[in-house]
């Protein structure tokens, strides 16, 4: 067996329910010990409570923890909340397989859960004398969500632990960089988006050829957008497509481009032309990854999840890095909308591309050399602009815009040299296009975007 997932966590705090999610979008063995112990005492826990008293309980607990450890069939096992505050159970756990410690949630969200399973749960009341004890845990899930047919984890130090003896297909610079904690990767994607090619894709269905890659079996994408997109895409043209999980390494991906189910590559006629929706069954989101970031690129996934705030309301203001919290906020903005439109039919989705339409032409007009972050902040001003124009926005709506996106390391203005005007035949060309004017997501306030037709021509002429 692969090395162990152990979930604690306060009682209530989700273990069993995760644990088992996880268990089998992983394709491993799930145990939740507060079962095994009532099974193997055929009495339920308050039961031993009552009648025998806590010691009894935990001598109980440590036993079944024990034969669970030594059977070693285990890929996932959800422990009871105290389980561990014997040492010996701990440094049990932790010399089989790795603990990962649920945060608590809120107070009011813990009496929510708790009340409705009144009497089953006879601890609920500790985990705040307990907090020191879940804290002492440093692998951390946040928080957990669907997001269609995608299971996504998010949190800190604990996604590297989960790959162990897994075939994953690794970004080139997150390959170099973490070496020392990853196994032997099945490939390598050579880092950058000039390397999001059909060529690599090809060089994977080879690596999945050699490895013997068969329909029941996974893969794992390890890096950011590039290596995620080309992964899926490979799985899912890879015998008609197998699973894959996919674990993102930059910002970006973690806010963007790790859900929503969109996979491909660039062609030479242009970005993400061939592609297919093949949306991963998990995704681990684990903002440890992050400490290894530059600050450009920090400040390019920034962008990406200040474009959430604009679109789903949010107050972000962190010009640090962003917490697991922070993430999964920004992230849940995201996941709520494709959820509306999966296969981007029902124009809902079409409020993602924010500022993306300005931005793509920048990002052509400049051959690339502009960022997609920064283009996206340029986008997302200047399409702010065209809002107030339309009476959709008060004047100072761009000015709002341009000090959040400022503030967050990321240009606010057109290139010098570069005007609207030169982006309008670029922008024509965009793929979110109906019939002769482009339909933009134009920024009209903080949660407040709309899908508003403009006549390119003519907001050209007035200018
Ligand atoms: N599928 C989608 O829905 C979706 C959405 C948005 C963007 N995308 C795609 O994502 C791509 C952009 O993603 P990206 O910005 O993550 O680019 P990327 O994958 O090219 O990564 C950027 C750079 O960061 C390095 N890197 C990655 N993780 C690192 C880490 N933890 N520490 C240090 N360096 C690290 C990489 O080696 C690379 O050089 C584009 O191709 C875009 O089309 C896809
Ligand atoms: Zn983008």
């Amino acid at each position: 067996m692969r090395n162990t997932i152990f979930l604690i966590g306060a009682p209530a705090s989700g273990k069993t329910t995760l644990g088992r999610r996880m268990a089998e979008r992983l394709g491993v063995s799930f145990v939740d010990l507060d079962d095994a112990i009532a099974s193997a005492s055929g009495c339920t826990i308050p039961e031993i409570f009552a009648s025998r008293g806590e010691g009894a309980f935990r001598d109980l607990e440590s036993e079944t923890l024990a034969e669970v450890v030594k059977r070693g069939d285990a890929g996932v096992v959800a422990l009871g909340g105290g389980a561990l505050l014997r040492d010996a159970n701990r440094a049990l756990c932790e010399s089989s397989g790795t603990v990962l410690c649920l945060e608590t949630p809120s107070e009011d969200e813990l009496v929510r859960r708790i009340g409705s399973a009144a009497g089953s749960r006879p601890l609920g009341n500790r985990a705040k004398e307990r907090a020191a004890h879940y804290a002492s845990f440093p692998n951390r899930i946040e928080t957990s969500f669907e997001a269609g047919p995608s299971l996504v984890v998010v949190g800190k130090g604990f996604a590297l632990p989960m790959l162990a003896g897994r075939r994953a297909v690794v970004d080139g610079t997150v390959a170099e960089v973490y070496r020392d904690r990853l196994d032997e990767p099945l490939a390598v994607v050579p880092s950058g988006e000039a390397n999001k090619t059909i060529a690599t894709v090809g060089s994977l269905w080879k690596a999945f050829a050699a490895a013997g890659l068969g329909r029941r079996d996974t893969v794992v994408a390890v890096g950011g957008g590039v290596t995620g997109d080309i992964t899926g895409f490979a799985a899912a043209t890879w015998m008609r497509g197998i699973d894959w999980i996919n674990v993102p390494t930059t910002l970006l991906s973690m806010v963007d481009a790790s859900t929503g189910g969109k996979t491909g590559c660039d062609l030479p006629e242009g970005k993400n032309l061939a592609g297919a929706f093949h949306a991963p069954k998990l995704v681990l989101v684990d903002v440890d990854f992050l400490k290894t970031l530059s600050p450009a690129l920090l400040a390019d996934g920034r962008a990406e999840m200040i474009k959430h705030e604009i679109v789903g309301g949010l107050k972000g203001d962190s010009a640090n890095v962003p917490t697991a919290a922070e993430v999964a906020a920004n992230l849940m903005v995201k996941v709520g909308i494709v959820r509306e439109d999966p296969y981007e039919k029902l124009g809902r989705r079409i409020l993602l591309n924010c500022g993306h339409t300005v931005a793509h032409a920048v990002e052509k007009a400049t051959n690339y050399s502009v960022s997609h972050g920064a283009a996206v902040a340029i986008g997302c001003i200047e399409e702010a602009g065209l809002a107030v124009r339309r009476g959709l926005a008060g004047g100072e709506w761009p000015k709002e815009l341009a000090a959040r996106f400022a503030a967050a390391g990321l240009p606010t203005v057109l290139p010098s040299g570069l005007s609207f005007e030169a982006l309008v035949p670029l922008m024509r060309g965009d793929k979110k296009r109906a019939g002769g004017t482009v339909v933009f997501a134009l920024p009209c306030g903080w949660g407040d975007v709309r899908a508003v037709p403009v006549d390119l021509s003519e907001e050209a002429w007035q200018r």
